[in-house]
């Protein structure tokens, strides 16, 4: 059968993707990126750990994979760079893909002291690249709901807040003896903290008061771990927020986040897998999500496509998204969040509530 008519459509070129760190949370980027995310190609992985590189480029078909980081910045086909390696080394590689004009998606932290995240931020803006921090549940369809509904002032003026993390475990952390100190705020409150902060825009954390301690893990107290935390903190515009985290629900990951106002309230978090519910003579049960990437898969994969969605609006392929709310975490909003986690810290060392301001410089 012959054409009727034949037109010649030009497709902007993909945003190729490097990913550095391919572990946990990097295995489960790469794997967005190759399938889920429209317009983005995976086009290079670097990690130490050749063979965990290895493994995915081979099941991705990604064709480039390397143990040097440096490889993949000197690249002149990769156009953006996710960086998913442990913490420590966040600031330094923002500030090094900056410097070799990439884009930068960064799980959180950006990084761990104020003052190398500030390095790397000066970086990002003198090169002129786009930045993301990885504050996913932004992104998850339920906190989105209730973000555009506090932005139309559902729940009138924020009086009280909460946000919660309970990462799923079994009743014992494996490899507790292992996790970095300060990690439930560094990198677990660290989500709690963006989340109060996003629904109460406008307004800025002014003191935290932490307490914190090992009850999963009682024996490893002495040597400083923390699986349980509670965070109070008061915001400039007179908001109260409670945040708290726990490394070991065994019924699942829970996250949930709420706003109680002068005018109502805004509640997000999905406490069951789907809406399917058993009702048997034991009473009423349902299935609850049992990994990060059960509970936040939507999320994830949307906040990346918003990334390449940014790096692809620049290059002019396609329009901004429009919004009737704020949704792309960036600098300001690590710097915010960083500053709170800092500031818990401290406050933990101290047994007393410490001013945001200490730890943030301003
Ligand atoms: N957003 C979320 O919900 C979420 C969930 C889990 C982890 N994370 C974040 O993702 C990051 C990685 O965590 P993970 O659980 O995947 O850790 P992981 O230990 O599973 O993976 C880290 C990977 O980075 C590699 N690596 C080590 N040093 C490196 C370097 N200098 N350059 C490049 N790669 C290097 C390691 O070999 C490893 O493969 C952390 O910042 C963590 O907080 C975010």
């Amino acid at each position: 059968m012959a054409y009727i008519s034949q037109h010649t459509i030009a497709m902007p070129a993909p945003v190729r993707i490097g990913l550095i760190g391919s572990g946990w949370m990097g295995a489960f980027h790469a794997e967005s990126i190759a399938r889920r995310v429209p317009g983005a190609e995976l086009a290079a992985i670097a990690d130490p750990n050749i063979e965990s590189a290895q493994n995915i480029a081979l099941e991705l078909g990604t064709a480039k994979v390397t143990a040097s980081v440096d490889d993949v910045l000197a690249d002149p086909e990769v156009d953006a760079i996710i960086i998913a390696s442990p913490a420590r080394f966040h600031a330094a590689l923002i500030a090094q893909a900056a410097a070799a004009g990439k884009h930068v998606f960064c799980e959180k932290p950006a990084g761990q002291s104020l003052a190398e995240l500030d390095a790397a931020f000066a970086a990002v803006d003198e090169a002129g690249v786009l930045f993301q921090i990885g504050f996913n549940r932004r992104y998850a369809d339920d906190f989105r709901a209730a973000k555009k509904d506090l932005a139309a002032g559902i729940a009138g003026t924020p009086r009280l807040m909460r946000s919660l993390t309970r990462d799923p475990g079994t009743g014992s952390i494996p490899n507790a003896a292992r996790v970095p100190a300060w990690t439930i705020f560094l990198e677990t409150l660290i989500h709690d903290f963006d989340t109060l902060n996003w629904f109460n825009e406008g307004a800025e954390p002014v003191e935290v008061f932490a307490v914190a301690d090992a009850l999963v893990e009682p024996s490893l107290r002495e040597q400083g771990f923390l699986d349980t935390a509670v965070v109070t903190i008061r915001y400039s515009n007179g908001a109260l927020a409670v945040a708290e985290a726990n490394f070991s629900a065994l019924y699942g990951y829970d996250v949930r986040g709420e706003v109680f106002g002068s005018k109502g309230m805004v509640q997000a978090g999905r406490a069951t897998e789907t809406a399917a519910r058993r009702y048997t003579a034991e009473g009423l049960s349902a299935d609850t999500p049992r990994l990060n990437v059960e509970l936040f898969r939507q999320a994830y994969t949307d906040e990346l496509a918003d990334f390449a969605g940014a790096v692809r609006a620049r290059r002019g392929d396609v329009s901004p998204p429009s919004s009737d709310f704020t949704l792309t975490p960036g600098a300001a909003d690590a710097r915010r969040a960083l500053a709170m986690a800092l500031a818990c810290i401290e406050s933990v060392k101290r047994g007393a509530p410490v001013a945001v301001s200490e730890k943030a410089g301003v």
